[in-house]
């Protein structure tokens, strides 16, 4: 079993690292962020995510799993280190690579002893070199240390179930010595692993999450195409499932994709491919009809409400996805400060993301609008005269369409994750619209 270090407790450092330890790994997780580490230690997982707080406990108990704010210590021991900090999105769209270079020479000053650097964070092409170079400019010993790739396909809502279930576990190396070191951690997980250059390692990453984004992307586009000529984009969706090479997931249609992965990704590899003289068009299509699509329901509101003003919308989901407490790129938060500035009463609620919500948004007077936090959906309903649905938690799918018609002052629903049966809405007296499916009076 080798000893590990891990930089960075976000998603991919703290899942990854817990997963380690579950395996039989000792794992040390490095953060900077002294009241994180607190909780940690006791426990306590920062992020809301299945299965991981009963697995950092189990492994805490067994002297596997450690968490420090003491980095010299952490990667003097460890014979691997994995880097998972974040690289969020500059301005412009690159990748900002600060946190990567911070631990790189964090790590260069701290080695006694040879050491193999894996990034598990998603970088640009070319960065594991760089890291390399950086980490050998800075060592202190005179220590054998290298640069690995193995970028993380973790979803998050899901993410310790993803890393001990991978479809496949990428390693990018350049090196036998890497590569086996790599062979030797992910043994355990008895998974498919792909063996690749460090550069391919780092391309497979976004030409995957890419492709997962034009996928949503092309099915947004299809089905906006649907309404207009009278088709139905999950009857479309069920008739492409079949053929083997689309496959039958990532096939939703709805208010476009969040998080922070396809955002970010789409953006930085398009800006890669930029700085290089080359324009990724089908790239720059997945970027652009996923803009339109987050606010393709306020259009449609608008154009049929005219005006927002002195009316109580509801807005029933926060999080970019289900499952999650994440907002980043979240199509709520795109609606929001536009009913707001449209002279709307924004009611919301959300199951999980509320707490870190509250953290953007305070309660009250917002723009031209107001907004009131929710501790329940019946409480978002009453009265109101319009509601969004942003994301598809089971709890909001739940709701019966007899309870919107009971509860709002106008049954007016504009629900972006096709959550419920447009003959039911209709049957239930409700005027209701979703993304690409077709109207109740057409269907059979
Ligand atoms: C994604 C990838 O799935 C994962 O492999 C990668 O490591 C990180 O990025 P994540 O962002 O957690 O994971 O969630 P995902 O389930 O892929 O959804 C991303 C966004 O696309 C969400 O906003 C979701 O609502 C949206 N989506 C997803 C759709 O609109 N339609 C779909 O069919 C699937």
């Amino acid at each position: 079993m080798t000893k590990i270090a891990v930089a960075g407790t976000g998603y991919v450092g703290l899942v990854a690292a817990v997963c380690f330890a579950h395996v039989g790994h000792t794992v040390t997780c490095v953060d900077i962020d002294e009241e994180k580490i607190k909780l940690m230690q006791q426990g306590k997982s920062p992020i809301y995510e299945d299965g991981l707080e009963e697995l950092m406990q189990e492994n805490l108990k067994k002297d596997r799993l450690f968490f420090t704010t003491d980095y010299k210590k952490a990667y003097s021991e460890a014979d691997v280190i994995f880097i998972g900090v974040g690289t969020p999105e500059m301005p412009d769209g690159s990748a900002n690579l600060n946190y990567i270079a911070k631990v790189a020479r964090q790590i260069a000053e701290s080695i006694v002893k040879d050491c193999l650097v894996v990034v598990k964070s998603t970088v640009p092409v070319g960065t594991n070199d760089k890291v390399e170079q950086f980490i050998k400019d800075f060592l202190i010993n005179d220590v054998k240390v290298e640069v690995a790739s193995n970028p993380e396909f973790l979803a998050q809502g899901s993410a310790v179930h993803d890393t001990l279930h991978a479809a496949r576990i990428v390693i990018g190396t350049n090196s036998k010595w890497a590569e086996e070191k790599l062979l030797e951690i992910y043994k355990p997980f008895n998974l498919p692993i792909v063996s690749v250059s460090r550069r391919s390692a780092e391309m497979i990453k976004y030409a995957s999450n890419d492709f997962l984004a034009l996928k949503i992307s092309y099915m947004n586009d299809i089905a906006n195409l649907c309404e207009l000529v009278g088709a139905d984009i999950e009857e479309v969706a069920l008739g492409m499932s079949y053929d083997e090479r689309i496959g039958k997931r990532h096939l939703n249609a709805g208010v476009g994709f969040g998080g922070s992965c396809f955002p970010k990704d789409t953006k930085a590899l398009f800006y890669l491919a930029k700085q290089h003289g080359y324009e990724l068009k089908t790239v720059k299509a997945a970027i652009e009809v996923n803009s339109d699509q987050k606010t393709i329901l306020f259009k449609k509101a608008k154009n049929r409400l005219i005006t927002f003003e002195g009316l109580k919308v509801a807005v029933l989901g926060l999080t970019f996805k289900a499952g999650t407490d994440d907002l980043r790129e979240a199509p709520a938060l795109e609606n929001i400060p536009l009913l707001l500035e449209n002279g709307a009463d924004v009611y919301v609620y959300d199951p999980v993301g509320l707490e870190n919500f509250k953290k953007i948004y305070k309660e009250g007077r917002q723009k031209n609008g107001s907004l009131t936090f929710c501790a329940d959906y019946k409480e978002a309903l009453k009265s109101a005269n319009v509601c969004f649905v942003f994301t598809e938690w089971q709890e909001i799918k739940n709701i019966k369409p007899g309870e919107y018609k009971a509860l709002m002052r106008t049954p007016l629903v504009y629900d972006g994750r096709n959550l419920y049966p447009v003959k039911a809405m209709k049957e239930a007296g409700i005027e209701y619209y979703s993304v690409g499916r077709m109207p109740a009076e057409r269907l059979l």
